[in-house]
Protein backbone atom coordinates (compact mmCIF):
# COMPACT_ATOMS: atom_id res chain seq x y z
CA UNK A 1 0.00 0.00 0.00
CA UNK A 2 1.50 3.47 -0.93
CA UNK A 3 0.68 6.27 1.69
CA UNK A 4 0.51 9.72 -0.24
CA UNK A 5 0.07 13.01 1.13
CA UNK A 6 0.43 15.29 -1.92
CA UNK A 7 -1.69 15.93 -5.17
CA UNK A 8 1.56 15.22 -7.48
CA UNK A 9 1.87 11.87 -6.36
CA UNK A 10 -1.45 10.55 -6.22
CA UNK A 11 -2.05 11.69 -9.19
CA UNK A 12 1.20 9.83 -10.30
CA UNK A 13 -0.03 6.63 -8.63
CA UNK A 14 -3.81 6.69 -9.83
CA UNK A 15 -2.94 7.14 -13.61
CA UNK A 16 -0.04 4.33 -13.28
CA UNK A 17 -3.20 1.75 -11.21
CA UNK A 18 -5.72 3.17 -14.00
CA UNK A 19 -2.92 1.90 -16.71
CA UNK A 20 -4.09 -1.47 -17.19
CA UNK A 21 -7.87 0.23 -17.72
CA UNK A 22 -9.31 -1.84 -14.52
CA UNK A 23 -12.23 0.35 -12.59
CA UNK A 24 -10.60 2.20 -9.40
CA UNK A 25 -13.03 2.56 -6.59
CA UNK A 26 -12.72 5.39 -3.45
CA UNK A 27 -13.60 4.35 0.27
CA UNK A 28 -13.83 8.44 1.51
CA UNK A 29 -13.16 8.31 5.39
CA UNK A 30 -11.91 10.37 8.61
CA UNK A 31 -10.06 7.98 9.94
CA UNK A 32 -10.47 6.17 13.14
CA UNK A 33 -11.20 3.06 11.21
CA UNK A 34 -14.05 0.62 12.87
CA UNK A 35 -15.86 -2.67 11.36
CA UNK A 36 -17.92 -0.39 9.65
CA UNK A 37 -15.46 1.22 7.35
CA UNK A 38 -13.58 -1.91 6.94
CA UNK A 39 -16.79 -3.61 5.36
CA UNK A 40 -17.00 -0.52 3.04
CA UNK A 41 -13.49 -1.48 1.97
CA UNK A 42 -14.29 -5.34 1.84
CA UNK A 43 -17.05 -4.03 -0.29
CA UNK A 44 -14.57 -1.85 -2.35
CA UNK A 45 -12.27 -5.15 -2.88
CA UNK A 46 -15.28 -7.26 -4.01
CA UNK A 47 -16.24 -4.67 -6.90
CA UNK A 48 -13.21 -2.54 -8.37
CA UNK A 49 -9.97 -4.16 -9.02
CA UNK A 50 -7.99 -0.95 -7.67
CA UNK A 51 -8.81 0.54 -4.34
CA UNK A 52 -7.99 3.81 -2.85
CA UNK A 53 -9.19 5.06 1.16
CA UNK A 54 -9.10 8.72 1.83
CA UNK A 55 -8.58 9.60 5.64
CA UNK A 56 -9.03 13.82 6.22
CA UNK A 57 -10.70 14.82 9.04
CA UNK A 58 -12.18 18.07 7.09
CA UNK A 59 -12.22 21.22 9.28
CA UNK A 60 -15.05 22.91 6.87
CA UNK A 61 -17.63 20.06 7.96
CA UNK A 62 -17.28 20.44 11.91
CA UNK A 63 -19.68 23.95 13.82
CA UNK A 64 -17.46 25.81 16.00
CA UNK A 65 -18.73 24.38 18.92
CA UNK A 66 -18.07 20.57 17.38
CA UNK A 67 -15.72 18.29 18.13
CA UNK A 68 -13.07 18.59 15.67
CA UNK A 69 -9.93 19.07 17.56
CA UNK A 70 -11.20 15.95 19.91
CA UNK A 71 -12.22 13.86 16.90
CA UNK A 72 -10.40 10.98 17.00
CA UNK A 73 -6.54 10.33 15.05
CA UNK A 74 -5.04 7.07 14.78
CA UNK A 75 -3.40 7.24 11.56
CA UNK A 76 -0.83 3.87 12.30
CA UNK A 77 -3.35 1.47 13.31
CA UNK A 78 -5.66 2.98 10.49
CA UNK A 79 -2.52 2.42 7.94
CA UNK A 80 -1.85 -1.14 8.98
CA UNK A 81 -5.36 -2.30 8.91
CA UNK A 82 -5.86 -0.49 5.85
CA UNK A 83 -2.29 -2.23 4.17
CA UNK A 84 -3.77 -5.67 5.68
CA UNK A 85 -7.18 -5.29 3.49
CA UNK A 86 -5.31 -4.91 0.29
CA UNK A 87 -6.04 -1.35 -0.26
CA UNK A 88 -3.60 -0.18 -2.92
CA UNK A 89 -3.52 3.55 -1.94
CA UNK A 90 -3.84 5.13 1.04
CA UNK A 91 -4.23 9.02 0.35
CA UNK A 92 -4.22 11.44 3.42
CA UNK A 93 -3.85 14.98 2.21
CA UNK A 94 -2.86 17.55 5.17
CA UNK A 95 -5.06 20.37 5.78
CA UNK A 96 -3.26 22.73 3.79
CA UNK A 97 -2.91 20.73 0.41
CA UNK A 98 -6.89 20.55 0.80
CA UNK A 99 -6.80 24.20 1.29
CA UNK A 100 -4.61 25.79 0.27
CA UNK A 101 -4.03 29.48 1.15
CA UNK A 102 -6.28 31.47 -0.74
CA UNK A 103 -9.08 28.58 -1.05
CA UNK A 104 -12.59 30.42 -1.72
CA UNK A 105 -15.39 27.55 -3.27
CA UNK A 106 -18.00 25.94 -1.47
CA UNK A 107 -20.25 23.04 -3.01
CA UNK A 108 -23.70 23.76 -1.60
CA UNK A 109 -26.80 21.56 -2.31
CA UNK A 110 -29.93 23.27 -1.29
CA UNK A 111 -33.19 20.88 -0.68
CA UNK A 112 -31.83 18.03 0.46
CA UNK A 113 -29.48 19.51 2.77
CA UNK A 114 -31.91 22.08 4.53
CA UNK A 115 -33.34 19.55 7.34
CA UNK A 116 -32.61 17.21 9.77
CA UNK A 117 -28.91 17.41 10.27
CA UNK A 118 -28.48 20.28 8.27
CA UNK A 119 -30.75 22.31 10.44
CA UNK A 120 -29.21 21.16 13.43
CA UNK A 121 -25.64 21.44 12.38
CA UNK A 122 -25.33 24.70 9.99
CA UNK A 123 -23.01 24.30 7.30
CA UNK A 124 -22.09 20.73 7.83
CA UNK A 125 -22.85 19.17 4.35
CA UNK A 126 -21.57 21.84 2.62
CA UNK A 127 -17.91 21.06 4.06
CA UNK A 128 -18.88 17.68 3.36
CA UNK A 129 -20.07 18.50 -0.39
CA UNK A 130 -16.96 20.38 -0.89
CA UNK A 131 -14.64 17.73 0.71
CA UNK A 132 -16.06 14.74 -1.31
CA UNK A 133 -16.24 16.96 -4.72
CA UNK A 134 -12.60 17.65 -4.19
CA UNK A 135 -11.86 13.84 -3.38
CA UNK A 136 -13.43 12.55 -6.35
CA UNK A 137 -11.47 15.09 -8.57
CA UNK A 138 -8.07 14.14 -6.91
CA UNK A 139 -8.71 10.43 -6.89
CA UNK A 140 -10.89 10.34 -10.13
CA UNK A 141 -12.87 7.13 -8.95
CA UNK A 142 -14.96 5.17 -10.84
CA UNK A 143 -17.12 3.91 -7.62
CA UNK A 144 -17.38 5.81 -4.75
CA UNK A 145 -18.99 3.86 -1.61
CA UNK A 146 -20.31 5.42 1.52
CA UNK A 147 -22.31 3.69 4.80
CA UNK A 148 -25.77 4.03 5.30
CA UNK A 149 -25.40 5.76 8.66
CA UNK A 150 -24.43 8.87 7.25
CA UNK A 151 -28.08 8.36 5.35
CA UNK A 152 -28.27 12.34 4.65
CA UNK A 153 -25.23 12.77 3.83
CA UNK A 154 -25.26 9.73 0.93
CA UNK A 155 -28.41 11.33 -0.24
CA UNK A 156 -27.14 14.81 -0.33
CA UNK A 157 -24.10 13.15 -2.10
CA UNK A 158 -26.00 11.40 -4.65
CA UNK A 159 -27.75 14.52 -5.58
CA UNK A 160 -24.78 17.07 -6.03
CA UNK A 161 -23.55 13.60 -8.20
CA UNK A 162 -26.24 13.99 -10.46
CA UNK A 163 -26.65 17.55 -10.84
CA UNK A 164 -23.34 18.36 -11.58
CA UNK A 165 -22.45 15.28 -13.95
CA UNK A 166 -19.81 13.80 -12.30
CA UNK A 167 -19.01 9.90 -13.38
CA UNK A 168 -18.70 8.50 -10.48
CA UNK A 169 -21.48 5.53 -9.48
CA UNK A 170 -22.21 6.08 -5.56
CA UNK A 171 -22.56 3.05 -3.53
CA UNK A 172 -24.63 2.76 -0.13
CA UNK A 173 -23.86 0.08 2.02
CA UNK A 174 -25.63 -1.03 4.98
CA UNK A 175 -24.96 0.29 9.01
CA UNK A 176 -22.95 -2.02 10.36
CA UNK A 177 -23.89 -2.38 13.82
CA UNK A 178 -22.67 -4.20 17.46
CA UNK A 179 -23.72 -7.28 18.84
CA UNK A 180 -26.16 -5.16 21.26
CA UNK A 181 -27.45 -3.04 17.55
CA UNK A 182 -25.39 0.29 18.22
CA UNK A 183 -24.47 1.36 14.88
CA UNK A 184 -20.88 1.41 14.62
CA UNK A 185 -19.02 4.88 14.69
CA UNK A 186 -15.62 6.19 15.24
CA UNK A 187 -17.86 8.69 17.64
CA UNK A 188 -18.67 5.83 20.20
CA UNK A 189 -15.25 5.94 21.34
CA UNK A 190 -16.04 9.27 23.25
CA UNK A 191 -18.74 6.98 25.12
CA UNK A 192 -18.51 6.52 28.93
CA UNK A 193 -19.08 2.95 29.91
CA UNK A 194 -22.47 3.89 31.18
CA UNK A 195 -23.44 5.90 28.29
CA UNK A 196 -22.30 2.85 25.84
CA UNK A 197 -25.23 0.89 27.43
CA UNK A 198 -27.67 3.92 27.50
CA UNK A 199 -26.60 4.41 23.80
CA UNK A 200 -28.87 1.65 23.09
CA UNK A 201 -31.74 3.29 23.54
CA UNK A 202 -31.58 5.26 20.37
CA UNK A 203 -31.80 1.95 18.01
CA UNK A 204 -34.59 0.30 20.03
CA UNK A 205 -36.48 3.72 20.22
CA UNK A 206 -35.75 3.59 16.18
CA UNK A 207 -36.94 0.07 16.07
CA UNK A 208 -40.15 0.78 18.08
CA UNK A 209 -41.47 4.00 16.01
CA UNK A 210 -40.75 1.45 12.76
CA UNK A 211 -42.74 -1.27 14.48
CA UNK A 212 -45.81 1.31 15.63
CA UNK A 213 -45.50 3.26 12.29
CA UNK A 214 -45.71 0.08 10.07
CA UNK A 215 -48.09 -1.37 12.47
CA UNK A 216 -50.49 1.20 11.05
CA UNK A 217 -50.29 3.79 14.38
CA UNK A 218 -50.66 7.35 14.01
CA UNK A 219 -46.84 8.71 12.85
CA UNK A 220 -46.70 11.68 14.81
CA UNK A 221 -47.62 9.65 18.12
CA UNK A 222 -44.90 7.15 17.22
CA UNK A 223 -42.49 10.15 17.12
CA UNK A 224 -43.35 11.20 19.87
CA UNK A 225 -42.87 8.24 22.07
CA UNK A 226 -39.11 7.60 20.26
CA UNK A 227 -38.42 10.81 21.56
CA UNK A 228 -39.37 10.59 25.24
CA UNK A 229 -37.85 7.39 24.90
CA UNK A 230 -34.87 9.26 24.45
CA UNK A 231 -34.89 11.97 26.82
CA UNK A 232 -36.14 9.36 29.50
CA UNK A 233 -32.30 7.78 28.89
CA UNK A 234 -30.57 11.04 29.28
CA UNK A 235 -30.56 12.03 25.55
CA UNK A 236 -30.73 15.35 25.88
CA UNK A 237 -31.38 17.46 23.33
CA UNK A 238 -32.91 15.34 20.86
CA UNK A 239 -32.18 17.34 18.13
CA UNK A 240 -34.90 14.89 15.63
CA UNK A 241 -36.93 11.47 15.17
CA UNK A 242 -38.23 11.81 12.30
CA UNK A 243 -40.02 9.67 9.43
CA UNK A 244 -38.46 11.01 6.11
CA UNK A 245 -38.99 9.82 2.15
CA UNK A 246 -36.45 7.38 1.55
CA UNK A 247 -35.10 9.38 -1.68
CA UNK A 248 -35.63 12.89 -1.10
CA UNK A 249 -35.89 13.04 2.71
CA UNK A 250 -39.25 15.48 2.87
CA UNK A 251 -40.95 14.39 6.05
CA UNK A 252 -43.60 12.46 5.89
CA UNK A 253 -46.86 12.06 8.33
CA UNK A 254 -48.51 9.00 6.53
CA UNK A 255 -47.06 6.21 5.17
CA UNK A 256 -47.40 5.70 1.73
CA UNK A 257 -44.10 5.33 0.47
CA UNK A 258 -40.76 3.79 1.16
CA UNK A 259 -39.61 5.68 4.11
CA UNK A 260 -36.72 6.22 6.57
CA UNK A 261 -36.74 7.00 10.02
CA UNK A 262 -33.91 8.97 11.05
CA UNK A 263 -32.79 9.65 14.52
CA UNK A 264 -30.16 12.30 15.81
CA UNK A 265 -29.08 13.13 20.18
CA UNK A 266 -26.68 14.03 22.44
CA UNK A 267 -25.78 11.51 25.21
CA UNK A 268 -23.27 13.75 27.05
CA UNK A 269 -20.59 15.30 25.06
CA UNK A 270 -21.73 12.76 21.92
CA UNK A 271 -23.63 13.51 19.31
CA UNK A 272 -25.20 9.98 17.87
CA UNK A 273 -26.87 9.17 14.84
CA UNK A 274 -29.08 6.14 13.38
CA UNK A 275 -31.27 5.47 10.86
CA UNK A 276 -33.93 2.55 9.78
CA UNK A 277 -35.63 1.61 6.64
CA UNK A 278 -39.25 2.02 7.09
CA UNK A 279 -42.22 -0.31 4.87
CA UNK A 280 -44.94 1.06 3.37
CA UNK A 281 -46.09 -3.00 2.71
O1 LIG B 1 -18.59 10.12 6.53
C1 LIG B 1 -17.45 10.62 6.67
O2 LIG B 1 -16.54 10.02 7.24
C2 LIG B 1 -17.18 12.01 6.13
O3 LIG B 1 -18.30 12.82 6.25
C3 LIG B 1 -16.65 12.00 4.69
C4 LIG B 1 -17.66 11.42 3.71
C5 LIG B 1 -15.35 11.21 4.61
C6 LIG B 1 -16.36 13.44 4.24
O4 LIG B 1 -15.43 14.06 5.06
Amino acid sequence: MQTLRDLPALRAAVDALKSDGKPLTLVPTMGALHDGHMALVEEARRRGRHVVVSIFVNPRQFGPNEDLDAYPRREAKDAQMLAAAGVDILWIPPVNVMYPAGYATNISVSGISDGLDGAARPGHFDGVSTVVTKLFNQVRPDVAIFGEKDYQQLAVIRRFVADLDLSVEIIGMPTQRAEDGLALSSRNAYLSEEERKAALALPRALGEAKRQIEKGEPVEGALAKAIATLAAHGFDPVDYVSLCDAATLAPMTVLDRPARLLGAARLGKTRLIDNIAVDPA
